[in-house]
């Protein structure tokens, strides 16, 4: 009679994988009325407001990033990065929001430059389209995003970049899910409205109207010549509710639903989720109010611009087993999943910021922030998850909206007081370093032994709490030697053998 043997097997699978850092138009650039550089943003205006900003601070000259940029790439090669993700700034390309009134030639010719310079250093660039700074005169004419027309004009602006920048660009993202609660009922942030109730929602509406327009214009026009497109949705920055191990309940479920699904769902399933659309209503009528204040799709759809967003080949959500993982950022990346047919995620920004205004070296906590996020993101990709790529939030300390410049996200601190902004490394800079030469977290072999060379062909996968009572010690995945960018992941299974 023999015993009940058993038999681990582990399969190396690799996959493409970049490892990036990003940033904003309006929180880096400055330059915001230097000759030739473009027209005011809304967040011009709005942070020019007394009481509305931290300090009354402005991002008129933040971190001089317009005329630093080629500083920037350099720290970016230090870190060996693969992309970096910015944002172009709509005023500073078209002034008036409007194409056919004026271009503004010396806003391209800074982009063209920021392209070409990361270009020459290898590093991939990624563009957002629409980071929260529209110009104000659209904002003055149209009451913004509340009016339908915007997005015609929106569409001019992205086509535009396609033109002029999209032989170099192959991943642009066209909605950052934006700050309309904050911009259109709280009022807390630019254009700083209290329209109770229904602006964010018309706001919001619009502008995912607003992104299906650009896919249509970028699919009919440039997609044959251009490969690539991507889109932006979840906030990965500092939400640390998803990270505590919270109890399963239809609240959270439904917080996910109001935050990633108002905008992911329009764009996979052509509509607003359900729970959504239960519970604007309710409450619309609860107020008294004839119809909800969440707007339909019913006429727009018909139109079929958003409907070739879904790819026919997707399926459809299965079950909600997001119910049954941890909580926290794998929990998120594994509700895109379900939600919607497995799509290619890329993580658009994670990070988390500090009050304090230490210099250098002092940011040894956030080193276990990124350990625990970029772990649970691994941890999603071994549960089938598509991530592809990794941006940590920020490259640089920065102007933090309403906060101003009080909150410091940067891997490296900027010195706002000196004139010239200089850029310190924190501690962060050589653990984040770590993780991108390492393409992963370095294995225990590595660690325990720092003269061996860390390299894509021998790293491994911290963590993977749901393994460690099957798994036999991990063994070095020689398959990852040849193919330097990848990242490796172990895929262990135990069978028993009777
Ligand atoms: C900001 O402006 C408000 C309103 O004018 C004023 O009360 C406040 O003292 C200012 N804060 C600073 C730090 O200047
Ligand atoms: C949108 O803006 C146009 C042009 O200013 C205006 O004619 C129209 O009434 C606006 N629509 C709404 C719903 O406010
Ligand atoms: C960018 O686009 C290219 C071409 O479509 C693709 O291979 C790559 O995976 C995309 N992502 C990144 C982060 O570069």
């Amino acid at each position: 009679k023999s015993p009940h043997q058993t038999v681990c097997v582990c399969v190396c699978v690799c996959v493409w994988f970049s490892w990036g850092v990003g940033g904003s138009a309006y929180q880096t650039e400055g330059a915001w009325d230097q000759d030739g550089e473009g027209g005011p943003s809304i967040w011009d205006v709005f942070s020019h407001i007394k009481g509305k900003i931290q300090q009354n601070e402005t991002g008129h000259s933040s971190c001089e990033g317009c005329y630093k940029f080629k500083d920037d790439v350099s720290l970016m090669k230090e870190l060996k990065l693969n992309h970096y993700r910015f944002s172009i700034s709509w005023p500073r390309i078209t002034p008036a929001g409007i194409k056919s009134d004026h271009m503004n030639e010396k806003g391209i010719q800074h982009y063209d430059e920021l392209i070409d310079t990361l270009m020459e250093s290898k590093i991939t660039p990624i563009v957002t389209l629409y980071h929260w700074d529209p110009p104000q005169v659209l904002q003055e004419k149209y009451f913004g995003w509340q009016n339908i027309s915007v997005i015609n004009h929106f569409n001019e602006f992205t086509n535009l970049c396609f033109e002029k920048f999209g032989n170099r660009i192959q991943n642009v993202s066209s909605l950052m899910q934006s700050v309309v609660v904050e911009g259109y009922e709280t009022g807390e942030q630019a254009p700083g409205l209290r329209l109770k109730g229904a602006g964010a929602y018309r706001a919001a509406h619009h502008i995912i109207k607003a992104h299906a327009k650009v896919w249509h214009t970028y699919d009919a026009q440039w997609r044959g010549r251009q490969k690539g497109f991507m889109t932006s949705l979840c906030r990965g920055t500092g939400e640390s509710q998803w990270t505590s191990a919270t109890r399963r309940t239809s609240k959270q479920l439904r917080y996910f639903q109001f935050n990633l699904g108002w905008f992911a769902t329009p764009i996979f399933h052509r509509d607003y989720p359900q729970v959504m659309k239960y519970f604007v209503g309710s409450k619309s009528v609860q107020q008294g109010l004839g119809t909800s204040r969440l707007p339909t799709f019913s006429s727009y759809f018909a139109d079929r611009d958003v409907a070739e967003l879904v790819d026919p080949r997707w399926p459809d959500p299965g079950p909600e087993w997001l119910y049954s993982v941890p909580w926290g950022f794998r929990r998120l990346l594994n509700f895109a999943k379900t939600q919607y047919g497995s799509p290619v995620n890329y993580v658009t920004g994670n990070g988390v910021s500090e009050k304090m205004s230490c210099t250098e070296l002092c940011d040894e906590w956030r080193k276990p922030y990124f350990q625990e996020y970029i772990n649970e993101m691994l941890k999603a990709i071994r549960d089938g998850v598509k991530v592809k790529g990794y941006t940590a939030w920020s490259l640089l300390d920065k102007f933090e909206w309403d906060e101003g410049y009080s909150e410091r996200f940067g891997l490296h601190y900027v010195d706002y007081r000196s004139k010239n902004k200089p850029r310190h490394p924190k501690a962060s800079v050589q653990f984040f370093k770590h993780i991108i030469s390492s393409n992963g977290f370095p294995n225990q072999r590595e660690a325990s032994n720092p003269s061996v060379e860390t390299g894509s062909s021998s790293n491994q996968l911290l963590a993977a709490a749901v393994f460690t009572q099957h798994v036999l010690p991990v063994v070095l995945r020689e398959c990852c030697r040849t193919t330097h960018r990848d990242l490796c992941i172990n895929l262990c299974f135990v069978i028993s053998l009777i």
